[in-house]
Formats: C-alpha cells, structure tokens, sequence
C-alpha cells in the first residue's frame, strides 16, 4: 500500500457515532469529494435502516447494518473499518473484520483495550495483511482524500491546519492532540502534511512508526517526515536502524517528547500507557540523541521544533523537491443547516417537470412512450425499471382483481355506503376497509406462508399440520363458490401467463401440490386468485433478482396486498357510480334476514 487512503476511499463505520460521522462528511463536502467517506454504519441494536447526516446544505441518508459482514456485503468496495466500539467489544469488531477479509485498515479508538488481546488483535491483522491504527487513537488523515472521525478536530481547524489538501509532509505521532498541535505547527511553517497518523499511545498499537514511515517513504506526495516520539519502548530504534541502512532516504525530522523525566528521581508514567522508560535506552533524551547521530533532523527542544521544520522544508523547496502547491477550492460548510422532516425517495417535483423515480412523467404517460401502468407501478413503488414480461404480469393483476360482481363483501359495502349518500371517496374507503385476511388481503399471507413452507422444505403435508398448529387457515387456499368443479378462470389466466413469460416459477409449482393435497379434502379449497398472486410475485420478484430478504421486506410491509387495493379500487369506484346513476335510495338490510335472538338483558 503506498497511499494510506485516496479520495475514492470509503469506510465502514463501527457504532452510530453521529459528531465523528457528521465531522467525516463535513470534511467530504470541504474537499469536494463526489462520495462520502462513511458508506454504511453497524449499528448492532438499532431499529433503524439509515441515519441522516448533512451533506453540505443537504442530507444525506447513511445506510445503519446490525453486522459488519451485512454492511461489507452490501458495501464491498469500503475497505477500511472504523472501529468505534468500547474497550469491551473492540477486540471482537476487529477480529471479525479481519476473519471477513476486504479490509485494507482497521483503526480502533477504544482505549483500555486489554493488552494480551490487544497484541493478539495486532498480530491477526498484520498476518492478513491489514494495516491497524490504534488502538486508542484518534486516526489518520491524508488531506484532500479522506479523514478519519475526529482527527484535526473543528472544519475550521482543519482548514487553518492546511488539512483540507495535501502537503508535502508525513507526519506521524502517538497522540492526537500532538498530532493537532503539529499539523498547526506544519501549516504555519511549511506547506502542511500529505499524509499523517496518530498511531496510538497504548503500549500495543497495531502499525508502529516505522510500519508508517515506511509506507510514507514509497509515497510519492510525502517529502520528508515528522515523528513525533516519546518516552517509553524503543520504536524509534527502528526507524533510526532504517534510515542507517537506507531504507529510508526522505529527510526525518524527529523529536521524543518527555525529557523532563530525567529531572525526576525515579521512573515517571506519562499520560499514555507506553509513556514510561524501562531502561535507558528508551528514555527521550537516550533516543533524541540515537536520531541525531542518524543523521535525523532533531532539534534541541521541542521549542525548537518549528525553526527545524521550516529549515528542512526551505532546502526541499530550494533544491526543487518541493514545489508551491496552489490552494484548491473548496466548499464552505453552511453556518446554519435544517434537517428535514420528511425524506422522499421515489419522485420529485421540482424540476420543470415531476419525475417518477427519475422519468419525467411525460416520458411514461402517453401511449407513444409504450410505458403503461405496470412502468409506473415499478418505478413508484419499487424505484425500478421491471422488464416487460414483469410489467405485463403486474397489469394482468390489476386487470383480474378490478371486479368480481356486486356480491362479494367489499363491494357490497362500497354499495351501501353509497346509498346513504355518502361520496364517491368515502364509499371507496368503506369497500377498500373490507379488504383483510379473508377478502382480497390473503395476498401477503400467501406469500409468507408458501415461502415459508418451500424455503424450509415441507411437503404439503407437513405444511398443512403446521398451518393448523399455527391454527390459521392457509391463505390463499379455498373459496366459497370457485372450486375444482367450479374453477376460478382468474386463477387459469394467471397461471398460464407465468407459465408462459416467467422464466420459472418453482413456488407456483410448490403451491400446487399444496392445493392437490387441500382439494383432495374438500373440492373448494383451491389455491384461489389471492393465493395465486401472492405465490407469482415471489416468483417474479425472484426472477428480478431481488434477494430473500427485500422478498421478506415486500411482504412484512404489505406491498402484495397493495396490488388488489389498486386493482378493486376500480370495481368499487364503478359500483359507487353505479348506484349514483341509478340515484338508488338508502339501502336498509330485509328484517327477515335477520335471525333475531335477543333475550331479555338480566340484571346484576
Ligand atoms: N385452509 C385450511 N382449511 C380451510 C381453508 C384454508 N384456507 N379455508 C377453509 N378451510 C376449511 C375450514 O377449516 C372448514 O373446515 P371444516 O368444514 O372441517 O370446519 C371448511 O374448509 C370450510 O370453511 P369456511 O370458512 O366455511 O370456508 P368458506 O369456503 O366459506 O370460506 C374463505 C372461504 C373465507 C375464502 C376461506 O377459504 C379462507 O379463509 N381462506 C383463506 C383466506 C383467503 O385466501 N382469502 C382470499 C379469498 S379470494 C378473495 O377474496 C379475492
Ligand atoms: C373476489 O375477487 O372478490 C372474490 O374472489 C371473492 C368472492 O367471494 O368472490
């Protein structure tokens, strides 16, 4: 890996954590990157399908996975993990990332991750070839492509830190807030910093300097190097072993913080866990003069620092390594933003003309665009272009359930409540109120059930006793007045449609043998026009190559029963009409109809 990240870089990020996110795509939106850097966020106990973030003045909705391996595999091209989780469930986020494979970094945040596993989590992703950063760490940046979380703090830090493009510097630390403190530090004096990395203050951290370093030194943007070092083991023994043998050539400027130890009478802890001395070699002073003998820039304080750094920058600037680099334009993230009530994703009426799931509707109206009704089922509800044997099955539907006669309950209602006077839409709703599990609303049930049976292998047998265990009657199934003798021509028609323009239809094939076994008991328990349009659409749908679980999803939110309500919508509405025309007085039901059996109330 030569560059840490590019600016087509995107990453999965471990835990809903909105501020870290939201700072990712501020930054985005700042350095005009065309995707956001998060693509998907693991979310293991939301509810939730996505998180809304702002994309500059706008939104934008983050898709929220309860796994890592739901979201990698829905996001195969986000190669870095953002493990966000505690100290208690870091070490797990990283070994499963690793196991699952497709991950170029890891970088961990949690601090307090237990140092036996820490170093196991370590030495797991260096043998998969994944370069882990942290733990506890605020992360990298390379400016101008992508930002992890946190690091550089507000936009308008980054901003003045240079950190909205790239520099010529690498800058590597322990810490994040020496990190913020130097990448200033740079900015000020020098061009800012190509690529950098807090690379964690834990005793155990996953890439090391010279991991860093040595990538940065293969990086044609890096052009020479900052390390910050401290106090406490001996990394930077490394780096000095590399520069002696030539492995490293860009010119190293370097400092090891933590000199004051040495006026302190025995051994002091600093703030991170490594930043402790257990031998002389590995205190600031021991290691600060090991760099210097390298041939590494090191300044004589820390105070020093910057005059080094605008030093060696000069010379690199001087003798041509570096050149000026002209400021880009970025985007300025607005002060004040709303978030939006409401989300749409499947028109807009904005433009000249409103769209349907992006088609003008002039463009799927008329008849010379040969779009019908199915064309705008498909891109209204399932914000797809279905081809044309699928659209035709749709229309089909529609046409078969617009009415059966006066008689049946929906009907009947939409019949009444016309007769009492009542409007055109309000009689609909009244019909439309009677659709349900046993008229017309079977649709969604049918599917579930038939699915459920074929995708855990019962025969029809077993599927009837656990429909009755269930003590349901199998939607789908049965009819009062269509039965083997009186077949339900609908039912025909649709079959021999599938039969014709379906590439397969294995549950219609499933459910058959179903109904042969339930007509076998009792002629009118045939798969009825329900049942059929249920089992078909899975059969459609599977044929579309929608995958198990957006099946599962049509069905749990209702979608199959929608196709009837639009389809006998049109049957209602003609008898609300009918009764109008024929201006028919207030229905009253004949008393004689009525089987009266009111005993007298007794009293308690
Ligand atoms: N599964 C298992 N057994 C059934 C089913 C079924 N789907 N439907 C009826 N039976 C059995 C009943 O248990 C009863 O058995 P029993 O005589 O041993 O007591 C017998 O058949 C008659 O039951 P009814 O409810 O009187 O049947 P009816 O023919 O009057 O009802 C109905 C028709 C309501 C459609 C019924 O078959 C049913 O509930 N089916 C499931 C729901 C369904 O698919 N509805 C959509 C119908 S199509 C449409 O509305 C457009
Ligand atoms: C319908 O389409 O409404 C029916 O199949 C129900 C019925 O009883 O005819």
């Amino acid at each position: 890996m030569e560059k840490l990240y590019t600016k087509d870089t995107q990453a999965i990020f471990w835990n809903n954590n909105k501020t870290a996110i939201q700072r990712m795509l501020d930054y985005d939106y700042t350095i005009q990157r065309k995707t956001p850097s998060v693509a998907a966020i693991v979310a293991p106990t939301s509810g939730n399908k996505f998180e809304k973030f702002f994309y500059g003045p706008d939104e934008i909705m983050v898709p929220l996975f309860k796994s890592t391996a739901e979201a990698k595999k829905a996001h195969p091209n986000a190669d870095v993990l953002l493990n966000f989780a505690s100290f208690r469930t870091a070490y797990d986020v990283t070994m499963e990332a690793v196991e699952l494979g497709g991950f170029k970094s890891i970088m961990v945040t949690a601090e307090g991750i237990p140092e036996r596993l820490a170093r196991k989590m370590n030495n797991a992703a260096r043998k998969a070839g994944v370069t882990v950063i942290g733990p506890a760490t605020v992360g990298a940046i390379v400016p101008g492509a992508f930002k992890i979380a946190n690091i550089g703090g507000t936009i308008e830090n980054i901003v003045n830190s240079k950190l909205h493009r790239a520099g010529s510097c690498g800058l590597i630390t322990r810490s994040g807030g020496l990190f913020n403190e130097l990448s200033n530090i740079i900015a000020i004096n020098a061009d800012g910093i190509a690529e950098g990395v807090a690379i964690g203050g834990d005793r155990f951290v996953g890439s090391v300097f010279i991991d860093n370093m040595l990538r940065m030194e293969k990086n044609p943007d890096v052009k020479y190097m900052v390390l910050l070092g401290e106090v406490g083991g001996t990394e930077e023994y490394k780096v000095i072993e590399a520069v002696k043998s030539g492995k490293i050539t860009k010119p190293i400027i370097a400092w090891c913080i933590g000199t004051i130890a040495k006026h302190f009478s025995s051994g002091v802890q600093f703030g991170h866990a490594g930043a402790s001395a257990n031998a002389d070699a590995e205190t600031a002073a021991a290691k600060n003069k090991a760099m210097a003998e390298a041939g590494i820039h090191v300044p004589a304080s820390f105070n020093d620092l910057p005059k080094t750094i605008k030093e060696v920058y000069t010379d690199l600037l001087a003798n041509g390594t570096i050149s000026k680099i002209p400021e880009p334009v970025i985007n300025t993230v607005p002060k004040v933003r709303r978030s939006k009530e409401f989300i749409c994703t499947i028109s807009d009426d904005r433009g000249d003309e409103a769209t349907y799931a992006g088609f003008p509707i002039s463009s799927v109206a008329t008849p010379d665009t040969g779009k019908g009704i199915g064309d705008v089922i498909s891109l209204l509800w399932f914000k797809k272009q279905y081809p044309e044997w699928a659209t035709q099955f749709i229309e089909t539907v529609m046409k078969t359930v617009a009415d059966h006669g006066p008689a049946v309950s929906g009907a009947h209602n939409a019949k009444v409540t016309a007769r009492a006077g009542k409007s055109v839409v309000e009689a609909l709703v009244t019909g439309l109120l009677t659709i349900g599990p046993r008229f017309g609303g079977a649709i969604d049930g049918a599917a579930q059930h038939f699915k459920y049976a074929d995708d855990n292998g019962l025969t029809p047998a077993e599927f009837l006793g656990h429909m009755k265990k269930e003590g349901i009657p199998i939607p789908g199934i049965g009819h009062r007045i269509k039965s083997l003798k009186n077949p339900d021509l609908r039912v025909e028609g649709l079959k021999k449609f599938a039969k014709e323009y379906f590439p397969a239809t294995p549950l219609l094939d499933y459910a058959l043998t179903v109904e042969q076994l339930t007509t076998s008991k009792k002629e009118n328990l045939i798969l009825n026009v329900d049942g059929t349009i249920g089992i078909l659409m899975v059969d459609m749908w599977r044929a579309l190559g929608y995958t198990e679980d957006e099946i599962n999803e049509f069905i749990s939110s209702g979608t199959l029963n929608a196709f009837f309500i639009v389809g006998r919508s049109i049957g209602f509405i003609g008898h609300i009409l009918d009764e109008k025309r024929l201006a028919m007085p207030m229905y009253r039901h004949p008393m004689d109809d009525i089987l009266y059996d009111v005993p007298v109330a007794e009293k308690i």
